[in-house]
């Protein structure tokens, strides 16, 4: 079962022919760490957290940001050390074998494909907010929000991620200098909403602190560390970092730091300000955020919390008072969020490239468009998968549900790092996980819990997903796989760089490199 490893030395190798510039220092890698990290998570999720938790919802933060942290610790040792493609799917194959490689590939489409559908509802929360506030148009619900949600079809969201799509097809890159511009308006959204909300906060919107107890400052954390997902961007590349054993902790830790500490204040901003008390049913429950009854409790309150917004912190705005800076920061997040479903639409392809050049998935996945030389055919199914999941899904659901594939792939990088330092405690390893034998298994039990910790649909919708691709694996891929068949090729393309035209393979010779 664990038999087909992918050598690990056959992938450093082709690395190793390929190597790049190392260029990237400290700064520049906490800056692609924020740009990938921050997003709909901070901007529209702070209203779920806040239905599950309250302003417990601080803690929240605190607990996902810390099983990121150790998470991105392990990472950073498999990143430096097989610094090419494909991420927790490399790895795993080189350490684990075909079968968890194909799981965890599998979980990855989870984590990228829906969470950028996730991060296009949440887009379409904010602009059609700014659309309604600022130029007083008022955009029927039934068009706007999904089914779950209080309307039919969400056809911003869906525009959106159409719009995204075409954009990767012609082979839209986002520039080191466009990523350090879109930080900017991101950062500085953050710090304004801080800036206005924090001072006028009141110490008894804090009370109670827990109202639905320790399980729902656990939900949320569950819910929230969708906010914090994406520095696996960071750890892609290790390969083109001057001296990773410095620079890559810092870039990983410094991001994820720098994130922790806007959510919180964002957070205690929102609490302080309007108050974050869920709202409950008739018997004194909580409702389930992105439920039709939430909806249609929230309806009957008029909106009036910030749980009922899907636009938390421009709405958080006007509540007090600063009404054109909330549509400023809606202004921000419709600029700014396309950037985010970009980098995960980006990551789906290539690990759909990838796991089809190895030839788990069919040919086809990894055609080449002849003018804009992008995988455009795996491009546009991701597109359209990604915009169902948009047009129908609430955003909170669809980041529960990437988070299970996340906290899988986590995981599954977390045991991989320990595996390999038994097996294979001489290679070189330009960084080192820093106390891993606390490290990695606080990485694991914290995936662990906070899986345990998410809804029930999405549990269950991560266990289907898992069989579904256990089926899948026994009746596609295993015959067809290329280390099964004995072609140990490894094409691998600079991390970050769109894939590059790989003709059909001739037997077993890589005619890619
Ligand atoms: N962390 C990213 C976001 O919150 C995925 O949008």
């Amino acid at each position: 079962m664990f038999g087909r490893v992918k050598s690990l030395d056959a992938i450093l190798a082709t690395a190793e022919k390929k190597s790049l510039h190392r260029s990237l220092g400290a700064f520049q890698l906490t800056m692609l760490g924020i740009g990938a990290v921050i997003g709909t998570g901070i901007f529209v999720l702070t209203a779920e957290a806040a239905q599950k938790a309250g302003p417990g919802m601080m803690i929240s933060f605190i607990i996902a940001g810390f099983v990121c942290a150790v998470a991105a610790l392990c990472y950073a040792e498999m990143a430096a050390m097989v610094p090419v493609s494909g991420s927790a799917y490399t790895y795993s194959y080189a350490v684990m074998g075909e079968l968890i490689a194909w799981m965890v590939g599998w979980a990855l489409i989870l984590e990228y494909a829906v969470a950028a559908g996730a991060v296009s509802v949440g887009w379409s929360g904010y602009v059609v907010g700014l659309i309604e506030n600022a130029l007083s148009i008022d955009i029927p619900d039934m068009l706007v929000r999904g089914p779950y949600d209080g309307g039919m079809i969400n056809l911003p969201a869906m525009l959106i991620a159409g719009l995204v799509t075409w954009l990767l097809v012609i082979g839209t890159r986002e520039s080191a200098s466009v990523n350090a511009v879109l930080v900017a308006i991101k950062v500085s959204a953050l710090t304004l909403f801080i800036i206005l909300a924090v001072p006028v906060m009141k110490m008894e919107n804090f009370e109670p602190f827990s109202p639905l107890g320790f399980g729902g400052i656990g939900a949320a954390a569950a819910s929230i560390f969708f906010a914090y997902v994406g520095f696996d961007a960071v750890s892609t590349a290790a390969e083109e970092t001057k001296n990773p054993q410095r620079n890559m902790p810092i870039g990983l830790i410094g991001s994820l730091g720098i994130c922790t500490i806007f959510y919180l204040l964002v957070a205690a901003g929102v609490i302080g300000s309007v108050g974050a008390q869920p709202v409950m049913d008739a018997a004194g429950a909580g409702l389930e955020p992105g439920s039709r009854e939430l909806a249609a409790q929230c309806a009957a309150i008029a909106d009036q919390s910030v749980v009922c917004s899907k636009e938390a912190l421009a709405w958080t705005l006007r509540e007090i008072g600063w009404p054109q800076i909330g549509n400023l920061i809606g202004l921000a997040a419709g600029l700014a969020l396309p950037s985010v479903i970009l980098m995960m639409m980006f990551g789906q392809t290539r690990i759909f490239f990838v796991m089809s050049r190895d030839g788990l998935l069919p040919e086809s996945f990894s055609k080449i468009h002849p003018r804009y030389n992008t995988p455009y055919f795996i491009t546009i199914i991701t597109g359209i998968g990604v915009a169902l999941f948009a047009a129908f899904f609430p955003v909170g659901l669809l980041a529960n549900i990437s988070n299970s594939g996340t906290l899988f792939a986590f995981a599954a990088v977390s045991i991989a790092v320990l595996v390999i330092r038994r097996t294979d405690p001489s290679r070189h390893r330009p960084f080192r996980t820093p106390a891993i034998m606390l490290t990695a298994p606080l990485s694991i039990a914290g995936c662990l819990y906070l899986f345990y910790k998410l809804d029930v649909k999405s549990q269950i919708l991560f266990a289907i997903w898992a069989v579904v691709g256990l089926v899948v694996y026994y009746a596609y891929s295993r015959s067809r796989s290329h280390v099964g068949l004995g072609r140990v090729e490894v094409h691998e393309g600079d991390p970050g760089i769109p894939p590059q035209p790989v003709p059909p393979l001739p037997g077993d010779t890589d005619i890619n490199d």
